[in-house]
């Protein structure tokens, strides 16, 4: 993105001292213009105070745009509405990683590739016999995800676009694999090997599903569900899991290490843990004559409770990938000829809230998390493994903003201030004297 290089400038004066000073306005390509206040505690001695960062920006980026107000999402300028009906997961993935669409022979270049990064070290199988049967999914991916940096460290130079390429591929091709084994190892059933000659979605449902004693045969409709979900989660611009890769990334951190910590950001239950929590909430309330009072609960300003899968910082009109996956969902349902009670409930509550003033006035609109757990669920995913399927379609997203970031010459190491609101500078007290 370049700076369209406007003359405007917004002048602060200081009430107290009379200080004044000037910050030149940035323009992207797109997008609202942003302040430039890198000199602002030279020129005015005060820092910013910004909590949950709602009007700072923290980087340029290339990658992904949101307007919220718009309902607009664009991979490298690319609509999403368009990449989920005419593309497919893998050409994202390239579209991300290198800015512009592969060619016919890329694309199968980059597919084959991919491919043969997919299985893991033998070694870490041993990884998952550490954890309990009953862990969840998420944890056992944050732990082996880091875990990855124990094997691609020393030979690992990020300044080296090459290495930071090859540390991409290997991400996105064995998070899968991982996924995979980390379900399979709570069931109790063997890991079942990545087979290169399947699509993406369709090779993680086969290792997922498959045994030993029985070959799955993979549904095309429910793969291409799938790989329409990884599309719609590939990448989300300055969301909680990037960032945490892009803070912990500025340190120069390994990169394995970076993507295990956007892992533990993405399974909050404000993030990408939302996924699961929506189909626990609409279990809880069972059936449609009990929505509203769930409703009146999310209301409620002295109850800390809110409707999983409803609001978003960016989007306040609506989210353009839940209208996409709220459609998939009904037709995944249909064409496999699953009746599921629930989704009655979602689009009950789905419309009772959408017509509440609470609601309205705050702009809250069922986002991507609201449906997907319909297909997941009829694909046959515990809840549990909710999260992990996002945190495999946004894997992607978040090596895409970690190049981008070890090869940005402006981006310095991650550091906020603060408004220091502890005690004053006192003198120690000897344990006696207390
Ligand atoms: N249910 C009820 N009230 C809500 C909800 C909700 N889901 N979301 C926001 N509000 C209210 C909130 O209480 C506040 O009301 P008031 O002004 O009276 O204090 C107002 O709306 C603004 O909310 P906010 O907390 O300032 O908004 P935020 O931008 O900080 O939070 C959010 C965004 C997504 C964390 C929040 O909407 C939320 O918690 N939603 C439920 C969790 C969820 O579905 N998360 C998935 C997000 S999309 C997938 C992803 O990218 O990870």
């Amino acid at each position: 993105m370049t700076d369209k290089g406007s003359n405007r400038t917004i002048t602060m004066k200081d009430d107290e001292s009379g200080k004044t000073a000037s910050f030149p306005i940035m323009n992207g390509t797109a997008g609202v213009p942003v302040m430039d206040i890198r000199s602002l505690y030279k020129e005015m001695g005060v820092f910013t105070y910004d909590p949950g960062y709602t009007a700072t920006g923290s980087c340029k980026s290339e990658v992904t745009f949101i307007d919220g107000d718009e309902g607009i999402l664009l991979y490298r300028g690319y609509p999403i509405e368009q990449l989920a009906e005419k593309s497919d997961y893998m050409e994202v993935c390239y579209l991300l990683m290198f800015g512009e669409l592969p060619t016919k022979a890329q694309y199968d270049k980059f597919v084959y590739d991919i491919s043969h990064h997919n299985m893991v070290h033998d070694q870490i199988n041993n990884f998952f016999r550490g954890f309990r049967r009953d862990a969840h999914p998420m944890a056992v991916m944050c732990g082996v995800v880091g875990g990855l940096a124990a094997f691609y460290h020393d030979s690992l130079d990020i300044n080296d676009p090459r290495h930071r390429m090859v540390a991409q591929y290997r991400l996105v091709a064995k998070m899968p694999t991982i996924a995979a084994m980390a379900y399979k190892y709570t069931i109790g059933q063997p890991f079942v090997y990545p087979r290169n000659h399947m699509g993406y979605a369709e090779n993680f449902l086969h290792m997922c599903f498959s045994t030993p004693c029985e070959e799955y045969k993979v549904d095309p409709v429910i793969s291409k569900a799938l790989d329409t979900i990884f599309t719609l989660h590939a990448d989300h611009e300055q969301n909680a899991s990037a960032s945490t890769v892009r803070l912990a990334g500025s340190t120069g951190a390994n990169p394995y290490a970076c993507i295990s910590a956007g892992i533990a950001a993405l399974w909050g239950p404000s993030h990408g843990g939302a996924n699961e929590q929506v189909l626990n909430m609409l279990e809880e309330i069972g059936t449609k004559d009990k929505v509203a009072s769930m409703v009146q609960k999310a209301k409620d300003p002295d109850d800390p409770f809110r409707l999983f899968g409803f609001g978003h910082r960016v989007y306040k009109n609506f989210d353009p990938r839940a209208t996409v996956i709220s459609k998939a969902a009904h037709d995944v349902l249909n064409t496999l000829g699953i009746h599921d009670p629930l989704l009655e409930v979602a689009v009950e509550l789905e419309r009772i809230a959408l017509e509440d003033e609470y609601f309205i006035k705050r702009r809250l609109y069922p986002n991507v998390d609201f449906y997907s757990g319909f297909i997941l669920k009829a694909m046959g995913f515990p809840v549990s493994m909710f999260t992990a399927l996002f945190a495999i379609g946004r894997t992607v997203g978040w090596v895409s903003q970690w190049n981008e970031l070890i090869g940005d010459p402006e981006q310095k190491i991650n550091r906020p201030r603060q408004l220091y609101t502890g005690s004053a500078a006192r003198d120690y007290v000897n344990i006696g004297q207390r």
